[in-house]
């Protein structure tokens, strides 16, 4: 497996309205996409630094992954997203066979409509880590 560069980093916040204009106002970034991912129940906005992305994660239901963890753990951090250069389903396949459980045995569609997986952080460090088709390919 190749990772090209830091894809995005996740972070769940409570009101996307709430936070965005910390990013905007204070860090002087430009929120070029707000999407609604409805089979991850998220409404998510998207920041650029470079060619690495902030995805500010909003639960559209108190039954969203992400409303679970803000009650667990609070606003913050949730994901860290690495570009793979050699495609998600070849990544998958490499890290299974190196003992790594996921969560995602297949890439699904997420946001923008890039193949993404997630891979369980009991194998990596505690950090919920999501492996990203490279979208400059
Ligand atoms: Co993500």
């Amino acid at each position: 497996m190749e990772l090209s560069h830091i894809e995005h980093l996740g972070i769940a916040v409570k009101s996307l309205e709430e936070a965005i204009p910390y990013y905007e106002n204070i860090l002087g970034l430009k929120c070029y996409s707000i999407e609604e991912v409805a089979d991850q129940k998220v409404r998510t906005a998207f920041f650029k630094v470079g060619q690495t992305k902030i995805e500010l994660l909003e639960p559209t239901c108190p039954e969203s992954t992400i409303a679970g963890f803000i009650e667990k753990r609070g606003e913050g951090i949730h994901h860290l997203a690495f570009a793979v250069a050699d495609g998600v389903a070849n990544a998958l396949a490499e890290v299974e066979a190196k003992g790594v459980r996921l969560i995602d045995k297949a890439p699904r569609k997420g946001a923008e409509g890039l193949n993404i997986a997630f891979l369980h952080p009991k194998s990596t460090g505690s950090v919920l880590t999501e492996l990203c088709e490279n979208p400059n390919k």
